[in-house]
Parts: C-alpha cells; structure tokens; sequence
C-alpha cells in the first residue's frame, strides 16, 4: 500500500510517499523558516498561504522522487492538528480534494502521534512497548506506547514547552528565529558551571514539567551581565555561557522525567522525538542512561532511539507512516472491527 503524507501544521510543508512493504520512497520538505525570521516568529497567515502555494509542486516533486504517478497512491494522509488552524486548512483541504480525485481514502492524523512513531522509520527501530518523550516547539510530553494508537499520557509541561523555551531564550539573547538549534550551537562554546540556572519542578515527584520560569532566570542573568559590563552589552563569551547552562538545565529535567517514566512504566525503551531531538546535549545525555531498579542491583541499560536528524523536526514522512500504520490496522479489523462496550462520550476521537 502507498501513503502519501501531508504535512502543513506549522512552518513547513512536507510532503511524502511512504510503501508498506517498499518503506519511504519519496520525501519532499519546504521550510518557511527564512520567510518567518524578518517577523522573529511564525505569521500564520503568511504560513498558511505559502502552504498552498507550495503543496501542489512539492507533490509532483515527491512523485517524481519516488518514480510514483497519482494513479498509484491508495490512501491520503494528512495532519488533522494540533497546529495552526489556516495552515491545518489548507493541507486539509488539499488532502481531502485530492483523494475525493482519486477515489481514495483520506487519513487524518494527529500531529505527535507523527512525531512519536518516526523512530519507526530508522533503520534500528524500537519494539513496542515504549516511553516516548515527545519534544517539540508545542509540547513536551511523556507517553506509554503500547502500540499503534495505543499511547497514555504520564506527564507533560505545565507550561512553556521546550522547544518554546529553546526559542523564547535564544531571542531574548538577540539570536534569529527560531534559535532553539542556533543556541545549542553556541552551547558547545560556553564553559561549564560559570551560570547555573533553577531545574524546575525537577523533585516534583511526577512526570509534569515546566520551562517558562527558566526564561526569567536567563533574563535576570543577562541584564546583570549586561550591567556589569563595560559596554552594556553581552560578551560573545559570556553569551555561549548562558546558552550552555540554560541547555544543562533543560536536559537536565528531560533527562530526570525521561529516566522516571522507564522506572514507574517498567519499560526501558525510550523513544525521542520532536524538533528538540535534534539537540546534541539530550542525545549525548539520553545515550548514556540506564536504570537501577533498587539499591543493590545492577543498572539495567535502556534502548534510546532517535529518529534520523530529518525527521525530528515537522515532515511528511511521518505523517505518511502514521496514516499506513492506521490503514493496516483498519483493514487487519475488517469486519471484525465492531465496538461492542462503547460509550457514546467515545464517540468523538
Ligand atoms: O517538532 P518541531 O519541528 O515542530 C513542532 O511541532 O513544534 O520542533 C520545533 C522546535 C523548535 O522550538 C526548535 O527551536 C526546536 O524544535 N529545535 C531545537 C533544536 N532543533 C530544533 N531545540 C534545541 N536544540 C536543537 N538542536
Ligand atoms: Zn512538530
């Protein structure tokens, strides 16, 4: 079966073509990122509008990738949301028109749950069950996946998510939008311990996170930086230091929150995913973990999986795999797929 994949929650459209038995044979990505930084920040109704200037092309571009015509596509996925309403529309739209041409299904597929199950498209993927820890500019969560569409939420940011502070912290510190992979740059240039920032709601005893206090700590640092400074303005130095504490802090916490879901869940997989997955201080943190169940027993390792550099941040690929992984399932039910305990409050997914 060959799903082709929408992707047009934010800013960037993605589009591509994933075979069950072939894998993905065709991705196409846009990012409006240049389009975007003049603003320091996403406008959505400039994203939703080069969606639509961009999804047609992009499409024949990943046929042609994929050595594919229209004729061989069996179903349409596309991202339903969460995201940018505008910019949901009009990969919604497309979507939709295009499999009512084909006489094909349509897919809608949630944003994370593309996210989550991207690891599943590297070579060495994970088996079920896992603790994903999905990172991204909208969310932090950490969920038990049991299956496809089997997931439970254990904990998530009570506020700013990371990628949001990663990009909130980078401008405050005069960097481009968006500065979340800029800022991890500048990390690697920064001393260890010259700053140290709060780990928040580190010993909270739970799986709930917060990043929206570290921003005011980074904020209280740079303006007495500033004011202690001959010129009243940051030194380059001075600046890689404060990116690398703010990412010690971050990792920090995900790192703790990740290792406690393996604890109580039992499981030791652990899947990463979401833009911030592509930050080389978590990689090089979660790589490293393992697991001591009780005192006086030996670490257990645990299986970290990341999905492959491209697909951390927003894609089609994703979006794609995740539409084939529901449609094998529906047509695995058939028939057979009748609810015979369901509550009508259920009847909305
Ligand atoms: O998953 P994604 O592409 O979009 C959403 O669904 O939100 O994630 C984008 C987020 C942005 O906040 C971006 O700054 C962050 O991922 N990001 C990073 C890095 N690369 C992207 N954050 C930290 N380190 C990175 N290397
Ligand atoms: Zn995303």
């Amino acid at each position: 079966m060959l799903v082709l994949g929408i992707e047009s929650s934010c800013d960037e459209t993605g589009v591509a073509l994933y075979h069950t038995e072939r894998g993905l044979i065709g991705n196409q990505l846009h990012t409006q990122m240049a389009m975007h930084a003049e603003y320091g920040g996403v406008v959505p109704e400039l994203a939703s509008r080069d969606h639509i200037r961009r999804l047609v092309p992009l499409t024949h571009a990943c046929l042609k990738e994929a050595g594919q015509t229209f004729g061989d596509i069996d179903a349409v996925a596309f991202t339903q949301g969460p995201g940018l309403g505008g910019a949901l529309l009009a990969g919604s739209g497309y979507a939709n028109a295009l499999a009512f041409a084909l006489g094909k299904p349509v897919i809608p597929v949630h944003h994370l749950e593309g996210h989550l199950l991207s690891p599943l498209l590297a070579e060495d993927k994970p088996d079920f069950p896992f603790v994903a820890l999905l990172v991204s500019g909208g969310h932090t969560q950490l969920m038990a996946v049991r299956g496809i569409g089997d997931y439970t939420l254990l904990g998530e940011s009570v506020d700013d998510a990371a990628g949001e502070a990663f990009d909130k912290t980078a401008k405050l510190l005069g960097l481009p939008y968006p500065g979340g992979a800029k800022l991890s740059e500048l990390a690697k240039l920064g001393r260890p311990d010259v700053y140290t920032f709060p780990r928040p709601m580190l010993h909270s005893h739970d799986l709930q996170m917060s990043f929206s206090g570290l921003k005011t700590a980074v904020l209280t640092a740079v303006q007495k930086a500033e004011a202690a400074s001959e010129n009243g303005s940051l030194s380059e130095q001075t600046r890689n230091d404060i990116c690398r504490a703010f990412q010690d802090a971050v990792v920090d916490v995900l790192f703790a929150k990740a290792k406690q879901a393996l604890i109580d869940t039992g499981f030791r997989t652990l899947v990463v995913a979401g833009g911030v997955g592509a930050n080389w201080k978590l990689r090089e943190s979660l790589a490293a973990l393992s697991i001591k169940p009780a005192p006086k027993t030996k670490p257990e390792a645990v299986k970290v999986f990341f999905p492959p550099l491209p697909l951390c941040t927003d894609n089609g690929a994703m979006i794609a795999f995740a539409g084939a992984m529901h449609l094998q399932k529906s047509a695995q039910a058939g028939a057979f797929n009748v609810k015979p305990r369901w509550p009508l409050t259920d009847i909305v997914k």
